[in-house]
């Protein structure tokens, strides 16, 4: 498995001012930040974003929210990265994420759940390179 996955802090954290404590989070839990963008994402990144959810009955919703206000993407470093941030972040749905991750602690809903996170690392490399260039990755 992969040293890099990639993760996004949604429009809820970062209109609730709560990006620089959940980066901070992420980093007291042993992840590298390689990467570091604070950017607002168009309807077709978000299309492009979640290419794989298309058809599906949150995927409008997904789209406009997503769209709905600035996020702050990055790429992080951790030994078998994926695995690692996925624990770290907790379920999809805040109600049933365990305690302490960050989904518990800022998400609202299924959708408005505070931070999104790669599931593989096929699919960190294509997300990644929706926000960043080769050379705003520092390895
Ligand atoms: P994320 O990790 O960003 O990946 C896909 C997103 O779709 C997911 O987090 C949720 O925000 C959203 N999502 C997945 N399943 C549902 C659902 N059943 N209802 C609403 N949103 C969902």
């Amino acid at each position: 498995m992969g040293n890099l996955t990639f993760t996004m802090i949604k429009p809820d954290a970062v209109r609730a001012e709560k990006h620089a404590e959940i980066l901070a989070h992420l980093v007291r839990n042993g992840f590298k930040i390689v990467a570091l963008k604070m950017t607002c994402m168009s309807r077709n990144d978000a299309k492009r974003f979640y290419a794989v959810h298309r058809g599906k009955p949150f995927f409008e919703p997904l789209l406009d929210f997503m769209t709905s206000g600035p996020v702050v993407a990055a790429v992080l470093e951790h030994e078998d990265a994926v695995a690692a941030l996925r624990k770290v972040i907790g379920a999809t749905d805040p109600a049933e994420a365990a305690e302490g991750t960050v989904r518990k602690l800022y998400g609202t809903n299924k959708t408005q759940n505070a931070i999104h996170a790669s599931d593989s690392d096929e699919n960190a490399r294509y997300e990644w390179s929706i926000h960043f260039t080769e050379k705003e990755i520092m390895l």
